[in-house]
């Protein structure tokens, strides 16, 4: 037997070092004394081949490629200034330790230099229950003073070369989550971010390669990576002269040399990888399952259905107006009301973006009652009640910038440069005294309101100038990570004292849809934009690496406040409907025949929402293909309910519209199908019709391209929610 495989303890055999997931193994060659290799990553082999697995030839590359010694051509992972300069590193290997780590084993293969006492853990945590291969390093030494770390990323992979093509996120501000898709060609991908705080808005630092030519959803071989780390990233893709793509993702060390001190640790961010035959959909499955078993914060909890006040009032809070959105949301069958920007301010009113960021009291000149009137209301209409907060910023105009004007990040001795409004200016979190601050801001709430349900936490600048009255002149390269750092350990802070507090990481909207921030928050804005069809394009490149049940989906107003576009409201619940289903809306400005649907896709969508919230995703046809139409559909482990969502995105008369069929049902079982928010005149063909899932995926339901409503009624859109029940 392969004691590699799956024994614990410290290995000191030449075998191979087996690192497996229920279907995929990643195989190393730990030889002591030796550079430490990576073998393999793909399917789960069987004993029989891992033996011979030498045989067949392979990468056999660096698993961890370091500077200067034997290597200084290619791409590196890490690379130094040793105290002496010295620039080189000679890892070899001298200890494989292999244990259980909860749901997962742990194995740790641990390097040191060949002449300098610097020292490397490599780390891989596979978990048994998900093809989830978390992967990072843990770097110290001995020297005598403080080495430099230059280069220092989470992990390293070789991608073979043939007809590899890398799909992506790109964007901006209310245009997130972009799907970029392109074949890799000889030269340097680089996917970054320098935004100092908010990281998704532009790229984002999780990635796929189809190893099988063109990207499938439900066909072919897929590798998957997520960075998880919630500031500046880079993830580099070399293709030079060799057999292999090689992939490095890790913090960005631009302007972030880090110098490590005699006995520290520097722990690396988590790259979680993954691996599945089953095209791309099958690798979001993999991200899926593993987020909300052991990463996302309350991954196993039904989210709420909110209303937020921001489209609704923006900063024009008051309390007779919180009151109406509160009973208008229940009425709709709703659970939470958010309470979003103007609420707080006393010597600075935050009448619109300019001020009072860091003045965390109550303005009872709109709220006379304060934030226990409104809680008292909220109960009044049996609605939780939630809050927003952007606690890691400050504006000029402000009391807390008045008595601490050293608290925040800017270049030493230069005028502070401001963000939104003119006056923004983001907090030092390096600094444990803001951290002590900003942990304060929700522990304040939070005590003298402890019914307060939700908060939505906001970031709304990035860092614009370089540098910390806190940090020592020698280390302010490390403000980005320094940030970082601090705000985790707020973070920590929050969840060991409020573990149930449901909170949302938004950021100028998307700016915050990281595996690194959410281990501690419930969910993410998905983008600013509520805009119902330009979010279809949003959430399909969101869903590739992050669930439903974290993609904060709201119902926005009409006209759309972002494109100006009129969409109905069947469309607009329809494409919310797909994700953690919300409000952003002011109700009393709709009629009452679109509070009722609304009222009714509320009911439905409980009905739906642990299929949504907790299903498997199978996305069918992409938007991006420009066929027309996109379509997806959520079905349950068990394979017994499936919701199915069908949205025409272009419509032309006499267009041909492709069938679209179905997936991850179960061949055998008949599933009853039922329309859900109908709006037509007369049911469907095939409503209440019992198919075999067999059939459903092979040939899938006609959709009519339009909808059998009164001629007044007609309009350019068309969409489909159907719900499928599989029957005894
Ligand atoms: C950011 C958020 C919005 C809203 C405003 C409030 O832009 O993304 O959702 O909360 O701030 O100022």
């Amino acid at each position: 037997m392969l004691a590699g495989a799956l024994a614990f303890g410290l290995h000191v055999s030449a075998e191979p070092v087996v690192v497996s997931t229920p279907r995929t193994s990643l195989v190393l060659d730990a030889t002591e004394g030796q550079e430490l290799k990576q073998l393999y990553f793909g399917d789960r082999l069987s004993d029989a081949d891992l033996a011979v697995l030498g045989a067949a030839g392979g990468a056999a590359r660096a698993a961890y490629p370091v500077y200067g010694s034997h290597f200084c051509q290619g791409e590196t992972a890490l690379a130094v200034a040793h105290t002496d300069g010295n620039l080189s590193l000679d890892l070899a290997v001298t200890g494989v330790d292999v244990k259980a780590d909860g749901d997962a084993t742990l194995t740790t293969v641990s390097l040191k230099d060949k002449v300098y006492p610097l020292y490397v853990d490599v780390c891989y945590k596979a978990y048994n229950g998900v093809d989830i291969i978390e992967t990072w390093t843990e770097i110290n030494h001995d020297e005598r003073g403080t080495v430099t770390l230059n280069q220092f990323a989470s992990g390293y992979l070789p991608i073979r070369r043939g007809t590899v093509w890398l799909s992506s996120l790109y964007g901006a501000w209310a245009n997130e989550a972009q799907v970029l898709q392109e074949p890799l060609e000889p030269g340097m991908k680089v996917i970054k971010n320098k935004d100092g705080l908010r990281n998704s808005h532009t790229a984002h630092a999780e990635v796929m390669f189809s190893l099988d030519g063109r990207p499938q959803e439900n066909a072919g071989a897929v590798i998957g990576a997520a960075l998880c780390y919630s500031g500046n990233f880079k993830l580099r893709i070399d293709t030079d002269e060799s057999d292999y793509h090689h992939f490095f993702a890790g913090i960005n060390e631009e302007n972030s040399a880090y110098r490590l001190r005699r006995g520290e640790t520097f722990r690396t961010p988590v790259l979680a990888l993954t691996y599945s035959n089953e095209g791309l959909s099958g690798a979001s499955r993999n991200f899926h399952k593993w987020g909300r078993k052991y990463r996302l914060m309350h991954g196993d909890r039904e989210r709420m259905i909110l209303l937020n006040s921001w489209e609704g009032v923006y900063f024009n809070i008051e309390q007779e107006g919180m009151d109406q959105m509160m009973q208008d949301i229940a009425s709709m069958g709703g659970e939470l009301f958010v309470m979003d920007d103007g609420w707080f301010g006393a010597k600075y009113q935050r009448n619109t973006d300019n001020a009072a960021l860091g003045d965390w009291t109550v303005d009872t000149r709109k709220l006379p009652e304060g934030i226990g009137g409104l809680l008292r209301d909220a109960k009044k209409h049996g609605v939780k009640f939630g809050i927003w907060i952007e606690p890691e910023a400050t504006n000029t105009l402000s009391e807390l910038y008045e008595k601490h004007p050293d608290w925040i990040i800017n270049a030493p001795g230069r005028e502070p440069v401001t963000g939104r409004g003119g006056t923004q200016l983001m907090l030092d979190l390096g600094n444990p005294e803001v951290q002590d601050f900003v942990f304060g801001i929700v522990d304040d709430l939070m005590t003298e309101y402890p019914d307060i349900a939700y908060i939505k936490w906001d970031a709304n600048m990035g860092i614009q100038s370089h540098g910390s009255a806190y940090l020592t002149k020698d280390n302010q390269s490390h403000l980005y990570i320094d940030y970082h750092r601090g705000f985790e350990q707020v973070c920590r802070r929050i969840r060991a004292k409020y573990p149930d507090l449901v909170i949302q990481a938004c950021a100028s909207g998307g700016g915050r849809a990281n595996w690194g921030v959410l281990p501690y928050f419930d969910e993410f804005w998905v983008s600013d934009n509520t805009d119902a069809l330009q979010r279809i394009y949003m959430q399909w490149g969101t869903s590739y690496f992050f669930p439903a049940i974290a993609m904060a989906s709201h119902i926005g107003s009409n006209p759309n406040h972002q494109t100006f576009r009129d969409i109905p409201i069947k469309y607009r619940i329809d494409v919310a409907m797909s994700g953690r289903l919300g409000m952003e809306i002011q109700p009393k400005n709709m009629t009452d025949e679109e509070k009722a649907l609304c009222r009714k896709a509320i009911a439905e969508y409980k009905q739906i929402r642990p299929v949504v919230q907790f299903g498997d995703l199978y996305r069918l046809v992409s938007p991006y293909d420009k066929l027309g139409v996109a379509s997806l559909m959520y079905v349950t482990e068990a394979k017994d309910r499936a919701v199915f969502y069908w949205w025409k995105t272009e419509t032309f008369v006499n267009q041909h519209l492709p069938r679209v069929k179905m997936a991850g049902l179960d061949p055998a079982k008949r599933y009853r199908v039922r329309e859900l928010n109908r709006i037509d005149n007369k049911p469907l063909p095939f409503e209440g019709q019992a198919f075999t899932g067999a059939f459903l995926m092979a040939n899938g339901l006609e959709i009519p391209y339009t909808h059998d409503v009164d001629y007044h009624k007609l309009n350019s859109y068309a969409s489909r929610v159907l719900c499928l029940e599989a029957m005894e």
